[in-house]
């Protein structure tokens, strides 16, 4: 209900053990790839989220049959007919655009409404088009429409990347897997969720080398390859850091289960370096922390670099730690919005450019604030838990686009949140 807010009484210590959901960065994009296989492609660990819903919209729309049993969902594009993204979708989901690469691949053609602007800055897209052009794909833009055309098929190319940009790499990688030809995309992003999506696609019948590194090889194989698979989404690592921050803040334990600890390397080191406690197994992480949280300094990077991410939710530690943190954002432009809503509530941050400089206070206090976008709704909602009285979070809907019940998992650690309706 687009109107419900979130309401958080604060004070409060989280504890105990918490499951994390499948990545939503990585099952968009597995979804999208459904469209290179004919037949029940099935997806398992899917997180119950609404950027899921909007994504099986979208499919759906171009003719795909969607069922989902639980967390498991099964696409099958057999009878895609259509080609076309329309705006209605990609306005309100940027990841829609996911489409664009796997709709080339298998109709050699594509319209996809062009994305616009983004609360979290410029958000281009113009490594998509390069990396495509490079195989072979003509754009026209029409009316705010991207048309795409392979007049002369698509051709294995070398690609390099300006930054490694996670969408650019996704879409290129679903085309070049029925390019004529073999493709190599230097630069290319390393994010786990690249290697799940470059999974799939091995699974569905594609030849990739060298996921997870810098350096991508795609030898190109006939359309008429690829196959249904069935394959299980990785584990969440931003909702995993997201709890992790919570337990950081409020001294924890605090365990998160289904998720791989090195996806979060830089993170941990972080949550050390702020004077936390981190354990890790298998699939999962502890932390806790006895002491006052210490400052620390951080600029976001490509993985294995610091997330964008998890940026607000240790804005929101460097708030709480003793002394100064200088946190530095390099991937987004304006993603500090967060830092003014966490002000309302008592933090000491001043904005420059790219840089937040964070100096701690000793309590934050409940206030209503608004969420400006997913991740800082998320960190919002924390800092309900560790401030002094009551917060309303509104505009909720950010949170429920990334975050499979949210407010139950937060619940089950302790947490004193609940949603209610606004005019309740
Ligand atoms: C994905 C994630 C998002 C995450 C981000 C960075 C999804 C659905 N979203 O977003 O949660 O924060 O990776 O880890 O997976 N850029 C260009 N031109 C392009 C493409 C990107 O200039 O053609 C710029 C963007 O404006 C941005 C930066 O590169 O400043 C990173 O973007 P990118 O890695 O592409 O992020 P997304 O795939 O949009």
């Amino acid at each position: 209900m687009a109107d419900e807010i979130i309401v958080v009484s604060g004070n409060k210590r989280l504890a105990g053990e918490v499951a994390v959901s499948g990545a939503k960065n990585s099952a968009l994009k597995l979804m999208a790839a459904s469209i290179l296989a004919r037949g029940p492609v099935v997806i398992h660990n899917v997180p119950l989220i609404s950027d899921i819903e909007m994504m099986a919209q979208v499919l759906h729309g171009l003719g795909a049959v969607i069922e989902r049993d639980g967390h498991t969902l099964t696409v099958d594009t057999t009878d895609v007919t259509k080609y076309e993204a329309p705006y209605e979708f990609v306005s309100k989901m940027r990841a829609s655009i996911a489409v664009l690469g796997p709709l080339i691949a298998r109709f050699g053609k594509a319209r996809v409404a062009m994305p616009g602007g983004c609360q979290i800055g410029a958000r281009k897209i113009d490594m998509h088009f390069d990396g495509l052009s490079s195989l072979g794909v003509t754009f026209d833009v029409d009316h705010g429409v991207l048309i795409a055309q392979t007049p002369h098929g698509l051709h294995g190319a070398n690609v390099t990347l300006d930054f490694p940009s996670v969408g650019a790499t996704e879409n290129i990688l679903m085309a070049a897997v029925v390019a004529d030809g073999t493709t190599i995309i230097e630069n290319a992003a390393r994010e786990p969720e690249i290697e799940d999506l470059v999974d799939i696609l091995c699974s569905m019948g594609a030849h990739i080398e060298g996921a997870g590194s810098s350096t991508i090889v795609i030898e190109g194989r006939p359309l008429g390859e690829f196959h249904p698979c069935e394959h299980t989404t990785v584990g969440d690592r931003i909702e995993a850091g997201t709890f992790l921050a919570g337990g950081a803040l409020t001294g924890g334990p605090v365990t998160v289960r289904g998720v791989d600890p090195s996806f979060l390397r830089m993170a941990l080191m972080k949550l050390r370096m702020m004077g936390c406690s981190v354990e890790t197994g298998e699939d999962w992480i502890r932390v806790s922390r006895d002491g006052r949280l210490i400052s620390t300094d951080i600029q976001t990077l490509p993985h294995p670099g610091f997330p964008t991410d998890l940026q607000a939710q240790f804005i929101l530690l460097a708030s709480c730690a003793e002394g100064v943190s200088l946190i530095t954002e390099n991937v987004f432009e304006n993603r500090f919005m967060f830092a003014a809503e966490l002000m309302r509530m008592g933090a000491d941050i001043a904005l420059e450019d790219h840089h937040a400089i964070v100096r701690g206070v000793s309590k934050l206090q409940g206030a209503p604030v608004s969420a400006t976008d997913l991740r800082a709704g998320a960190a919002l909602v924390l800092a309900g838990i560790v401030a002094e009285g009551t917060t309303e979070i509104h505009n909720i809907y950010h949170i429920d686009r990334g975050y499979e019940d949210y407010v139950g998992k937060l619940t089950s650690l302790g947490a004193s949140v609940r949603r209610v309706g606004a005019d309740a």
